[in-house]
């Protein structure tokens, strides 16, 4: 099917010419907002064209990787995210899905299309999943130290607790890519959750701040994502050594570095929706969205 799809669109570039309608710069969206202040897309239905990115980056052969973290009872997730990220998550292209857990025995065999890979790698269980949290960004750090260097052009960590319903492609891509969090989105960013103890490295004081981005998702290019990785994971280890952790750990950290260092491309509530929460008008696609879960249910502590 993969190849299907390939093969498709080659025709329709070399032998059709690419159709696709006019674009306008006086008609579009009107209900949502889909540039920022500093001039990032905000990706949201009907503001590009899927086969036009498509054909884009099927020229630059891309390869994504995309990391998850399956650890404890969080395994349970991983099937509805592994087979849900066949059908929507950048079919037709080169993916190596890099899963990390402490069962490997226990990760599902899901059938995965031609240039499609997956990755497990074991990884120590913890008492306390904010540990578990912490030492994802060391982990993310490291693979792209060590592993996906020359071999992959993006990445996207995403949490495991989540299952794609509709595409999530080539229209994320960008150098450092955030995703807003569906929570707070309409909310005065003094309502926004960061850290506001300023003794942290993750504080956001109450003026500053331009959305509440979710730790649940986040990629880029491996450089970007490196640095940031690299940036979170030791600001949450000096801060450990004081004794503070941050309000939402990873997010918090993850919210201040994306203050400091503005994302090129913001990816609209879409891309990762909650499926508690009724969908608003304005988001016309849930494309990724995290499942219902009982913490107390899956969280060792
Ligand atoms: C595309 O990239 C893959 C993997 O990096 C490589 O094996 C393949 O030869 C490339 N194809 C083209 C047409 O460059």
């Amino acid at each position: 099917m993969n190849l299907k799809f390939v093969a498709v669109l080659l025709f329709l570039v070399v032998v059709l010419g690419l159709k696709y309608p006019q674009p306008s710069i006086t008609h579009g969206r009107t209900d949502v907002v889909s540039v920022t202040p500093w001039l990032a897309p905000v990706v949201w239905e009907g503001t590009f064209y899927p086969v036009l990115l498509d054909s884009i980056y099927q020229k630059r052969n891309i390869t994504v990787a995309a990391t998850v973290f399956a650890v404890g009872k969080y395994i349970r997730f991983l099937k509805d995210f592994l087979e849900t990220a066949e059908q929507h998550f950048f079919v037709g292209f080169r993916v190596k899905v890099y899963v990390f857990t402490d069962q490997p025995n226990e990760v599902p065999k899901v059938k995965m299309a031609a240039g499609r890979e997956l990755v497990v790698r074991s990884v120590p269980n913890s008492k306390r999943w904010q540990e578990i949290s912490a030492r994802r960004m060391e982990i993310i750090q490291t693979l792209i130290e060590e592993t996906l260097k020359n071999d992959v052009d993006y990445i996207f960590c995403l949490d495991v607790d989540s299952k794609f319903h509709s595409r999530w492609g080539t229209e994320s891509l960008g150098e450092l890519v955030a995703v807003i969090h569906p929570g707070y989105y309409k909310d005065d960013r003094s309502k926004f959750p960061y850290e506001r103890r300023p003794a942290s490295r993750a504080y956001v004081a109450p003026g500053e701040g331009d959305f509440y981005y979710c730790g649940g998702a986040f990629g880029g290019v491996l450089a970007e994502v490196h640095q940031l990785a690299q940036t979170c994971r030791k600001n949450f280890e000096d801060d450990a050594k004081e004794g503070i952790e941050a309000a939402w750990q990873e997010e918090s950290h993850l919210n201040r570095y994306m203050w400091l260092n503005k994302p090129s491309k913001v990816l609209s509530p879409e891309y990762l929706w909650q499926d508690f929460k009724a969908r608003n008008s304005e988001v016309r696609v849930i494309r990724f969205s995290g499942v219902i879960k009982n913490y107390n249910e899956i969280r060792p502590n």
